[in-house]
């Protein structure tokens, strides 16, 4: 049934998209290329926002490309059964997307020189996001309400394990110059601002004009609206809802989902979990 998760080391993954010797070839087999700019995120942090902030990048905000390919095609997904053939055929400098944590990522990875754009959101929008996405679509196990996908997500057992070990792994690579730490919620306060020190890290540049180009084809409502980027082409027998994955793109919609006392054991583990880390590398409340 494409509705569970599959279990592969130990993290669920959902079955809908994942088999477990495609897992295991993206890490012993893949090959990154130098020249290879890879998005990395745990699910639900704003991943085909970047995705589509890249494309537009490289095509200078003209939209031929985001609007004639589904996003899955223009930056597949490595770990994934269509996105692995996908990646592996592709010819050039590769846009290529994971969510996999950093211990199951292709090991050819680390003698390379490709650059990572790695995007976090805070974790309790993430689990909003995650708790209606995984009912939208027939892919893992679906949650019955907010609060068992908030226990699921404490205990690490949500679609890509758990988001704090997701975290703290991928942020061990944050002092290198080929990596790249942004945040949904500093996209979304200033998105002129991160599509330029985004430019800046890829070595590109763009005139002023491409910019508004970038900006206005990267929006909600564009995205929204776009077939290619609105994931309302996935096969039909995975669709719950027609359009599953621009839900609302704000930032704190937690606060209409969670309890206080749900607000606070969070914290807490997150306290717990994260306390070493600089408080600065999560800027949002
Ligand atoms: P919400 O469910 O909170 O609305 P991912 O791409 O990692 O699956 O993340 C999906 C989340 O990113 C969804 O959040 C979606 O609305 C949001 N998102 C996608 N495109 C966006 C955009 N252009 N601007 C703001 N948020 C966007």
């Amino acid at each position: 049934m494409a509705e569970d998760n599959l279990w592969y080391e130990g993290i669920p993954f959902p079955r809908g998209f994942y088999k477990p010797e495609i897992l295991r070839k993206a890490r012993e087999e893949f090959v990154i290329k130098d020249e290879d700019v890879l998005i990395i995120t745990f699910p639900k942090s704003g991943t085909n926002w970047l995705i589509e902030i890249l494309c537009l990048i490289h095509s200078k905000g003209d939209t031929k490309w985001v609007q004639s390919v589904p996003n899955w095609e223009r930056s597949p997904w490595i770990e994934a059964e269509n996105g692995f053939a996908i990646a592996t055929k592709k010819e050039g400098p590769r846009l290529l997307t994971s969510h996999l944590p950093i211990h199951l990522f292709p090991k050819s990875f680390s003698s390379s020189k490709a650059k990572v754009i790695y995007l976090i959101r805070n974790p309790k929008d993430v689990i909003v996001s995650g708790y209606f996405f995984w009912n939208s679509v027939n892919l893992a196990k679906k949650p019955k309400s907010v609060e068992q996908y908030l226990e699921w997500f404490m205990e690490g057992t949500v679609p890509y394990g758990s988001w704090f070990d997701h975290v703290r792994g991928w942020m061990s690579m944050r002092e290198r110059e080929n990596f790249l730490l942004l945040s949904y919620e500093e996209l979304k306060q200033d998105t002129e601002g991160n599509i330029e020190k985004i430019c800046q890290f890829l070595g590109k540049k763009v005139e002023p004009e491409e910019l508004s180009l970038i900006l206005k084809n990267s929006s909600f409502q564009a995205m929204k609206e776009n077939k290619m980027s609105n994931f309302s082409m996935m096969k039909s027998h995975y669709l719950v809802h027609k359009n599953p994955l621009m839900r609302k793109g704000v930032t704190g919609d937690w606060k209409n989902h969670f309890t206080v006392a749900q607000a606070e054991a969070f914290d807490k583990l997150f306290q717990e979990k994260m306390a070493d880390l600089p408080q600065e590398l999560f800027p949002w409340e």
